[in-house]
């Protein structure tokens, strides 16, 4: 196995290869990995795609995410892997099961494969994203990466995902799960939904407006990504340092357009859609104390407020 984290300075330049280059966090990733020194090989799906990540200084491959032996071909003499890779349904589709079924598919059999072939290969760091909103409500509590997950229908599939990157720690290298809060940045479909909607005195509240929500601005998403490659094996929140009710989250989305609220939406009404809407429901109030501690990871958006008005800005 090459490389582990333990083993690799924090300034040393590695090769890193990317999956979801092209998403809304990947396309903030690629830039970041670059500055920091690091090579990077990123997968893409078509030339217009491989040219975007050319553009930002990486070397585009078209390895496919279900293919174990071109994969581990490609990832040869690479010193991480980082699964950014995820087809989560558009707002307009979050209900649909189909579509919900895509996304499965790309972190179940997706990331089992590229941990099959991390492995073949000998690839000793492996980050896996997943998602703070695998765990329970737990009100105004502090949640942190001690309280166990809530195996709910929608969840299932980031827990395989997670499972597999631990398969890499077990092999001896390892293997790190980045749980990320709600996206919020230039790029996150759903965040660029929210302001156009709040440029019309519309906001989300989805569930109790006491209830909190946990969010990461993109660029600070990416900055952490690039600061896992050194962490130890483990599992690790990704939010900001201040999670909003989500009675204030709508205050600072109206505040960020200069508009007033006069109307939020769907509120308690969101309880109605069940398990398929419980992941944005719930009351998340997350911390993001033991990956602050472990690395020298600091977000630049503490929290919500600062993160809508940058993005209402850019
Ligand atoms: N909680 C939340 O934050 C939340 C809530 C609702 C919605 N969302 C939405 O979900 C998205 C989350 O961002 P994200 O970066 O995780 O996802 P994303 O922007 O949808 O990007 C997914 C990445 O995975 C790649 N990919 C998808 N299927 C693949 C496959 N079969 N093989 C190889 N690569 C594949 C995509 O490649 P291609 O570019 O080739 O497609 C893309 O690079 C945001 O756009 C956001 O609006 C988020």
């Amino acid at each position: 196995m090459h490389n582990s984290a333990a083993d690799v300075q924090s300034n040393q330049p590695m090769k890193v290869f990317v999956t979801g280059s092209t998403g809304a966090i990947g396309r903030y990733l690629v830039p970041a990995l670059v500055r920091s020194g690091h090579a990077v090989t990123a997968l893409v799906r078509t030339a217009e795609k491989a040219e975007a990540v050319r553009t930002q200084g990486a070397t585009p491959t078209t390895a496919a995410l279900f293919d174990k032996d071109e994969l581990t071909a490609t990832l040869a003499g690479h010193d991480a892997v980082v699964n950014m890779a995820s087809a989560l349904p558009s707002t307009r589709q979050f209900m649909s099961d189909r579509a919900w079924r895509r996304n499965e598919h790309v972190r179940i059999d997706g990331s089992t494969t590229l941990v099959d072939a991390a492995l073949a290969a000998g690839v000793g760091i492996f980050i896996q994203e997943s998602v703070a909103m695998i765990y329970p409500d737990m009100g105004a509590d502090w949640i942190t990466e001690d309280v166990p997950a809530d195996r709910y229908p929608r969840a299932v599939c980031s827990l395989v995902a997670e499972d597999n990157a631990h398969r890499i720690t077990a092999a001896g290298g390892t293997g790190i799960v980045l749980r990320f809060g709600v996206f919020c940045g230039t790029g996150a479909a759903h965040s660029e939904e929210m302001l156009s909607a709040a440029r019309h005195h519309i906001t989300p509240v989805l569930g109790d407006a006491d209830g909190y929500i946990s969010t990461i601005h993109l660029a600070d998403a990416a900055a952490a990504v690039v600061a896992a490659l050194t962490a130890a094996a483990g599992t690790y929140n990704i939010v900001d340092d201040e999670p909003l009710t989500k009675r204030d989250y709508a205050t600072a989305l109206a505040a960020a357009v200069g508009k007033r609220s006069w109307l939020r939406v769907p509120g308690r009404a969101a309880l109605l859609g069940g398990h398929r809407l419980t992941s944005l429901t719930r009351s998340l109030r997350v911390s993001n104390n033991r990956f602050r501690t472990t690395t020298d990871w600091t977000p630049r958006h503490p929290s919500a407020r600062e993160a809508w008005r940058t993005t209402a800005s850019s």
